[in-house]
């Protein structure tokens, strides 16, 4: 199996295009210090020959230009993308299903709730049902990947619920609270028949027992880096969220993910949706030679993976 991230950064991307954040001028410049990164998204295949993304970002279009196993090769019109699977439908997980309209088929599978979302959601049927077949994903169950008209992958994906929470446009200007439930998922993927399991979670507010169950012995884990600290975005002053009031569980302290993660036997973790706030993103930080030191990878974009 192979995994590559086709975006690192969380929402916003790195850099924000409205901030003036040190951190994002030197991004802006081309500072290899400050490496730019597009919003999240891995594209994975059995035999690199046909692909799925996790998640479709709204970069999505620059990251296809970007990744030459992803350009059409056959014929007119075709595409090495066999099928999108969303982790929720946050704008950075689902907007560049828009950019996928072209009358091109695949299958794109992604919870109850999150299909819901989109159902709801009329600007998707750019996306007509003819061309693409939209899947309900169970949870806690695994299921053979397909692509359009039900070509086999090779890749099994389980979709199981993680602390967090509805999207952002759909909050309706409330606190929805921290749950659990299909709103919000992580995925395991697998090439059927081969133990080594590929973890995505982009997002997740806190860690569970049963959630660090799963993880372990995991051969990669990419994991939710959105922030360095819960109450980052306050200290910076461009926000008033904690990270746990939008989903996320920081990186660091005693309830952060470097920690939750310490004890287990994971063998490559891998923080990856990176806010522009997070001083991780900055080579040479404090907090990049912390988390590295720890045994983690703070994804860019074009990271791959072989398994
Ligand atoms: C998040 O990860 O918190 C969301 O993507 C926020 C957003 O919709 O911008
Ligand atoms: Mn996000």
């Amino acid at each position: 199996m192979r995994a590559v991230v086709l975006g690192s950064a969380a929402g916003g991307g790195f850099p924000q295009w409205n901030s003036n954040a040190p951190a994002c001028r030197r991004a802006r410049r081309g500072d290899t210090v400050a490496v730019a990164r597009t919003q999240a998204s891995l594209a994975i295949s059995a035999d690199a020959r046909s692909w799925f993304l996790l998640n479709a970002s709204p970069d999505l279009r620059e990251q296809i230009a970007h990744s030459e196993f992803l350009w059409p090769s056959e014929g007119l019109r075709s595409s090495p993308i066999a099928g999108v699977v969303l982790t929720g439908a946050d704008v950075d997980a689902v907007a560049g299903l828009l950019s996928m309209r072209e009358r091109q088929p695949f299958a794109l599978y992604a919870t109850a709730e999150v299909q819901a979302a989109l159902a709801g959601n009329p600007i998707f049927e750019v996306l007509t049902a003819d061309c693409v077949e939209r899947r309900v994903l169970p949870l806690d169950r695994p299921v053979p990947l397909a692509g359009s008209g039900g070509i086999d992958s090779g890749l099994d994906v389980l979709a199981f619920a993680v602390p967090g929470k509805v999207p952002l446009w759909c909050e309706g200007g409330r606190d929805p609270g921290v749950q659990e439930t299909g709103h919000s998922v992580g995925l395991a993927l697998a090439e059927r028949g081969r133990p080594a399991h590929v973890f995505f979670v982009p997002g997740c507010a806190a860690m569970t027992p049963a959630l660090a169950q799963r993880l372990r012995s995991a051969a990669a884990v990419f994991f939710d880096g959105t922030l360095w600290r819960d109450d980052e975005m306050i200290r910076l002053g461009v926000g008033d969220k904690t990270g746990r009031r939008m989903g996320h569980m920081s990186m660091s302290g005693d309830d952060g993910a470097i920690a939750a993660l310490r004890d287990l036997a994971i063998s490559r973790k891998i923080f990856v949706h990176i806010n522009n706030t997070n001083p991780v993103l900055l080579e040479g930080s404090p907090e990049r030679v912390a988390a590295e030191a720890a045994g983690w990878t703070v994804a860019h974009d074009g990271l791959e993976l072989t398994l």
